[in-house]
């Protein structure tokens, strides 16, 4: 901003400069190399308090003033360590001059039609100089991409470099914008939490991801775990309420974005694709925001489209319908995930019922023993004359007793009749025993982002009517080996054409595939994101 000013103030007054300095130099020129040219004179305190205004206009105005007085000479005339003065705030104005973007005369017109044309290299003149690129001309950029790719296709022809150019300012821009709406963002600060040493991870390795029981009283320590990989210290949780805007997940538009999986990209609309790989790689950025972790270090390891039907069973992980998950660390699922995050591309209380995402938190302590009458995660422990202790502690171990003793006490024929239910609330009651339950209700276009490691345990609350749709995403900090690199049938992109070329052939060649030969090609995408999704200078 003060550069700006600065900028425009000296764009008029430049030749006053030009002939401020002349005036200046047959004067000063002896003295110049002089120690009395001391920033303490009194002089000095009182141009320093005009510059401590930080208004570069003001500091010109002082120098003009100088001038003025100079070039009259006699009694009004500078002393030695004015003149000193002038010269110091001189160089200031030609530092802020040099380092101010180069002076431009474009305008917003010009930037959508280069947008437009795809003319990147008139599009990057633009950006450097100053201009943004809003929503609107985002979008007009990425219509072009859409419509260059989709041309290529037809005529079997080379994608052009400029399409990976003007992604790149279409990433950068997204980016921007989002940081503008950055202020929404619900961020709550945890300590990072790992499997005690005394875990041997390994041998429970699969009861702690299905049995959500054994999972949350799994001994945890204070720490990062982030096996392989450079996470930052720090843990949290923080949900984006407009992560992505209205038009960015709308049906028609994107047709399919609801069911996309890198691997099946065959007959899914350009579009489509780019709109899903824009919004993971809004993701990534903003992690790298968020946690400080470089750009290039985070890649996406796992990252698609899931559907949860109402009164559906899941079919393992990896995209399979259902109607909940169960309480689980990512992590623990995998040791590579180190940041997760889910992108909602449908709304609770419109779209389905049912089917919060739920942070599942140990109860502080404290409240434990207390038994503090306004903790709802009390009531577990507090309600000793509804369920005997020893058949909770058997249905937290999965077991269900065909013959359930206490049933027979039950006073209320009522409650026999709805056995249903009661297990429900029963379950509910395990699950809340001795812990906080923090439920997010999705929104189409919002996303939650936290660290994947013990402090972020979190489930998914059964459905219980219609579909919801997420993108659960999770990025990794483990280093590619080069050699995986040198293995591939081309390596690394080395310009803007083979960048070009693997945005075509990982994605947008929309050839039909084995699976052997997607997985193939999914594995190259996501070992070359940063390669597709930075330019050049930043790989
Ligand atoms: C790109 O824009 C610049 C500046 O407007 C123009 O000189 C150049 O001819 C354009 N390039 C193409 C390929 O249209
Ligand atoms: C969370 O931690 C960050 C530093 O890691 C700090 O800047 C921020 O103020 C904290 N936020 C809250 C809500 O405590």
């Amino acid at each position: 901003m003060r550069i700006q000013i600065a900028t425009t103030i000296l764009g008029m007054s430049v030749s006053l400069i030009l002939l401020a300095k002349d005036a200046l130099a047959f004067t000063v020129m002896p003295s110049i190399s002089s120690p009395s040219f001391s920033k303490s004179s009194q002089y000095s305190a009182q141009f320093a308090s005009v510059t401590d205004t930080d208004s570069d206009s003001d500091l010109l105005q002082g120098c003009l003033d100088k001038l003025e007085k100079r070039i009259k000479g006699g009694p009004g005339a500078l002393s030695d360590s004015e003149v000193a003065e002038l010269k110091d705030a001189m160089s200031q104005i030609a530092e802020s001059l040099d380092s101010a973007p180069p002076k431009h005369d474009y305008d917003e017109t010009q930037l959508r039609s280069a947008v437009v044309d795809l003319n990147t290299t008139a599009v990057s003149a633009m950006l450097e100089a100053g201009l943004k690129m809003d929503k609107e001309t985002t979008d007009a950029a990425f219509w072009a991409v859409v419509k260059s790719i989709d041309d290529a296709e037809e005529q079997d022809k080379a994608l052009s470099a400029d399409v990976p150019r003007m992604i790149h300012h279409i990433f950068d821009a997204d980016m921007e914008q989002l940081l503008e709406r950055y202020d929404d963002t619900i961020t709550t600060n945890l300590t990072c939490m790992q499997p005690d040493e005394s875990v041997d991870l390994s041998s429970h390795k699969m009861a702690y991801i299905f049995d959500d029981s054994s999972h949350k009283d799994l001994p945890l320590a204070e720490g990062r775990r982030c096996e392989d990989g450079d996470c930052c210290d720090a843990c949290s949780r923080n949900v984006f309420p407009t992560f992505a805007l209205d038009s960015e997940t709308d049906r028609e538009t994107f047709p399919g974005l609801n069911a996309l999986t890198f691997n099946k990209v065959y007959g899914v609309s350009t579009g489509t694709i780019l709109q899903f790989v824009r919004l993971i790689e809004r993701v990534r950025r903003t992690m790298s925001y968020e946690y400080g972790v470089p750009l290039k270090s985070l890649l996406p390891l796992q990252a698609y489209s899931r559907k949860y039907v109402a009164g559906s069973t899941q079919q393992g992980g990896g995209g399979g319908e259902g109607d909940f998950v169960t309480l689980h660390t990512d992590e623990s699922t995998h040791a590579g995930y180190h940041y997760s995050c889910v992108i909602y591309l449908s709304t609770q209380g419109e779209d389905f019922e049912g089917g919060d995402f739920v942070f599942n938190d140990p109860a502080p302590k404290a409240e434990k023993t207390d038994g503090d009458a306004n903790s709802k995660t009390a009531e577990g422990d507090s309600d000793d004359d509804e369920v005997p202790d020893e058949l909770l502690a058997a249905l937290a171990r999965g077991e269900l007793p065909d013959d359930i003793p206490w049933l027979d006490d039950v006073e209320d024929e009522e409650d026999l009749a709805k056995g249903d239910d009661y297990y429900e609330s029963l379950n509910d009651e395990i699950r809340s025993a001795g812990r906080i339950l923090n439920p997010y209700h999705p929104k189409k276009g919002a996303a939650v982002i936290f660290t994947s490691g013990w402090e972020n345990m979190h489930e998914v609350e059964k459905i219980t009517s219609g579909v919801r749709f997420a993108v659960p995403a999770f990025f990794t900090t483990c280093p590619v080996p080069e050699m995986a690199y040198e293995q591939m049938a081309v390596g690394k992109p080395k310009s803007d054409d083979d960048i070009a070329d693997d945005w075509l052939h990982l994605l947008f060649a929309n050839r039909k595939q084995s699976p052997m030969e997607s997985a193939g090609r999914v594995r190259e995408l996501l070992m070359k994101w940063h390669c597709l999704c930075a330019p050049l200078n930043e790989h």
